[in-house]
């Protein structure tokens, strides 16, 4: 469910007409719902609250310092995989014993300012970077939290981008080069592994996979615990799937009742790392048609928006559902709706149905509030969109667009060159 709704003909974020931010605001233009976003947050809070855990969003899905604060205001962790991620999160205030770092490429400079912070636990993903954070941490002076990101070798039946857990997948370690490391532990002099982590991957519209995984390793789990060695924290990432289309994902409830009772029967305390559950729902996009233009073959609906501003279209065959911000009667011609990058990947939807669309008019680009902005470059030179929070009848501006001067900001030109 979502706050963005028809009242009459016109599309509403909350209280507020979004044909008037568009207006008022410019286009192409990002619009977050500030009460869709608490209100997946606490979702998932409900569902999971007989274990309390920590829920940590992922920043990488929407990473905008006023989404994160909101939640980290409503007594969410954050999930990083970045110095840059680290710098947001430390920001907006995030408790650093609320902060989980996974990612299968950090840099000792990354892994030292996450020490120097004290965040709660790196999610390690090979032995050499086990290594590396022991190495670090001994001369900090420090002893690291550390939780072993398992690759559970299942198939999360989703885009095969964003498929994590198969042995196939460079992300995380299989069970028995986790149980050898486990053993050497006290090699690792500056290190407490006292964790296990996985993500299986991301979109997953049904129970079964997680189920899978989970019940893997909880197995895994308790093995050690026979075998002597006890956990403290399981970490079972994110991944749960929205709708953007017809999909029927399951609900938070659904998704905890299959997994509560493998979870309880570990005693571990519980970390998640939801991102697209949280925003996916909670943002749109905003483009205006500049032209409509017919071929021998096609019709084409060219719109201020591109690839450069949201990708997932271009990059995984996406489905966005796409709807005029003032209803104009019923579907009636299929048409491509694209953006003005020059390249042919540079749509938003193919030969969809919509009602006839007039140049000048409104399009709202559906569920584009995770890896949205987040994925946005500046792609034939095109400066990134602005954000809104509309929080009822306010609206809130939470990142002005981009000018041309901050195109070229840190760009130079030579002095060799100024004479030429
Ligand atoms: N934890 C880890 C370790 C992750 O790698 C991810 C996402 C998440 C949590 C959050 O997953 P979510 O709950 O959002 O599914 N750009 C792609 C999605 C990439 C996901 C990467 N990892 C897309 O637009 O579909």
């Amino acid at each position: 469910m979502h706050q963005f709704k028809y009242v009459g003909r016109q599309l509403f974020c909350e209280k507020l007409r979004i044909e008037d931010l568009a207006k008022r605001f410019g286009t192409p233009l990002y619009v977050y719902s500030y009460h869709t976003l608490i209100d997946h947050f606490v979702k998932i809070q409900r569902a999971f609250s007989s274990v309390n855990p920590l829920i940590c969003f992922s920043v990488k899905a929407n990473s905008n310092l006023a989404i994160l604060k909101a939640l980290v205001c409503k007594g969410a962790g954050l999930d990083i995989v970045s110095g840059g991620e680290l710098f947001r999160a430390l920001k907006v205030g995030c408790p650093p014993e609320r902060i989980v770092y996974a990612s299968v490429g950090k840099t000792d400079r990354e892994i030292e300012e996450a020490i120097r912070r004290r965040i709660l636990s790196f999610n390690v993903e090979s032995l050499p970077e086990l290594e590396n954070i022991n190495r670090i941490s001994a001369r900090l002076g420090r002893t690291t939290q550390v939780s072993i990101r398992i690759n559970p070798d299942v198939e999360a039946k989703t885009h095969k981008y964003i498929t994590t857990g198969k042995l196939t997948n460079k992300f995380g370690i299989d069970f028995e080069s986790a149980q050898r490391i486990l053993f050497l532990r006290r090699k690792f002099s500056r290190v407490n592994l006292t964790g296990l982590h996985i993500h299986i991957g991301s979109q997953i519209t049904t129970s079964a996979p997680f189920v899978g995984a989970v019940r893997k390793v909880s197995e895994f789990i308790i093995k050690l615990e026979k075998m002597g060695i006890g956990l403290e924290f399981l970490n079972i990432g994110g991944g749960m799937g929205i709708v953007y289309n017809q999909e029927t994902p399951q609900t938070a409830q659904v998704y905890a009742n299959k997994i509560l009772p493998i979870l309880e029967r570990t005693g571990l305390k519980i970390i998640l790392e939801p991102g697209r559950f949280i925003a996916g729902n909670a943002g749109i996009l905003v483009t205006r048609i500049l032209y409509v233009k017919s071929t021998p073959k096609k019709k084409f609906v060219i719109v201020d928006g591109g690839m450069n501003d949201l990708i997932r279209p271009a990059l995984y065959g996406a489905y966005h559902k796409i709807l005029p911000l003032g209803k104009a009667g019923a579907a009636r011609e299929k048409v491509d709706i694209v953006g003005p990058i020059c390249e042919s990947g540079d749509f938003f939807a193919k030969a969809r149905k919509l009602p006839s669309l007039k140049k000048g008019s409104y399009l709202a680009v559906m569920s584009a509030g995770a890896y949205g902005f987040t994925m946005a470059s500046n792609y034939n030179s095109r400066p990134r969109p602005q954000e809104l929070l509309v929080v009822k009848d306010r609206v809130f501006v939470i990142r002005r667009r981009e000018s041309n001067q901050d195109l070229v900001r840190n760009e130079e030109v030579p002095p060799f060159l100024s004479g030429i």
